[in-house]
């Protein structure tokens, strides 16, 4: 049996990388809509090597008779229509940060707290946490059950991409007019962002920090342990694709970098690449279009009791957006949700 299946902002970085990964990974569909602003409608994107949608305008579509919508079209969009798909009986999966830190809604990254599902139906809804975290918490978790993680101080270098096809067209464009001379325009980041590093990442908060790093803060405690503290700095790095995370990662309990290596060795959803020696770690070019999560560089933290230091690196559109998604899906459906 297949499932009737929506993709909300089909036309966006996610909700075609959303396309992309339903394909590739079979998810049994019978029905698949693209859906987008109405200026979109008409329009066709790719659903798998040879099939074509044509895009529909959200605003008039009815979700009744449909199992599972897949939300990116920004907050403010599914704020508005999430909940009114979800009456309609259809299990939202949403990509934005609207609901992630409603407590009735849980925020779930499949291989760290997949238990967490059981709460969905409050309000038909399920959060994709944000691009950042994600990567970051599948990295703690096997390393939080063996010694216990108590703070970490994270630096990210994050992708343009990860603020969506018009920042993607920035970066490009500026770069591009650099070589030709031209002065460069920030017009979605407020920095130039060619040749250059931006540490603002979302709005600032009263407090000095970003919102992207204070919710790198609170969806870790809401997802793995409300007893960890995290101090994040978050930086827009000029690369197309791919979140990279520099983690200085602090345990209860004595862990030595050799069996934290042993433990994300073994860990579903992490492919551990770390031989310095040889070259070998991975760099955010490498990791677009995998599903892993790559973890490199892993090392005592002699500047601390219980400490280690790692490089963690993923593709944001896939493992911190679009394949989380369709995983908690995957989940739905194994669970016996769906
Ligand atoms: N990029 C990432 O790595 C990432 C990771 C996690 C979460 N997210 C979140 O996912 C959301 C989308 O991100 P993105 O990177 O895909 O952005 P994007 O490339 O700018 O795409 C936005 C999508 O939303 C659609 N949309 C805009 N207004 C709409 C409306 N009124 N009705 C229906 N659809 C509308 C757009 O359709 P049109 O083409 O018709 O304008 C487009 O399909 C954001 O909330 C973002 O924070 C992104």
């Amino acid at each position: 049996m297949g499932y009737r299946v929506a993709v909300v902002g089909a036309t966006g970085a996610v909700g075609r990388e959303i396309l992309n990964i339903l394909a590739e990974r079979r998810f049994p569909v019978d029905e698949v809509v693209a859906l987008a602003s109405s200026a979109s409608a008409g329009r066709e994107v790719s659903f798998g090597e040879d099939e074509e949608l044509v895009v529909r305008a959200l605003e008039d579509f009815d979700f009744e008779g449909f199992d599972l919508a897949l939300f990116s079209p920004g907050a403010a969009i599914s704020k508005e229509y999430a909940p009114r798909a979800a009456a309609e009986g259809c299990v939202v999966i949403d990509n934005t940060s609207q609901f992630r830190m409603d407590p009735d809604v849980p925020l779930v990254v499949p291989e760290v707290n997949r238990e967490a599902l059981q709460g969905f139906r409050e309000r038909n809804i399920i959060a994709n946490p944000n691009c950042s975290t994600i990567q970051m918490v599948v990295a703690l978790k096997p390393l939080h059950d063996l010694a216990i993680v108590k703070r970490v101080v994270a630096a990210t270098y994050q992708s343009v991409s990860g603020a969506g096809r018009d920042a993607m067209d920035e970066l490009f464009d500026q770069t591009k007019g650099i070589y030709e001379t031209r002065t460069p325009e920030p017009k979605h980041f407020t920095k130039q962002i060619a040749f250059n590093v931006i540490p603002h990442i979302d709005v600032f908060l009263d407090d000095g920090s970003s919102k992207e790093e204070w919710k790198m803060v609170v969806e870790t405690k809401k997802i793995l342990d409300p007893a960890i503290e995290v101090a994040a700095t978050c930086v827009r790095v000029p690369v197309f694709v791919g979140h990279a995370i520099a983690a200085n990662v602090e345990f209860e309990h004595e862990l030595s970098a050799d069996a934290a290596r042993d433990a994300l060795y073994e860990f579903e959803g992490v492919l551990l690449v770390d031989d310095p020696a040889n070259n070998e770690y991975v760099t955010p070019a490498e990791c677009v279009g995998e599903y892993a999560v790559f973890v490199s560089r892993v090392r005592q933290d002699p500047t601390v009791p219980h400490g280690l230091q790692m490089w963690i690196v993923a593709d944001n559109l896939r493992k911190g957006a679009a394949l989380n998604a369709v995983q908690i899906a995957e989940a739905l459906v194994e669970d016996g949700y769906l």
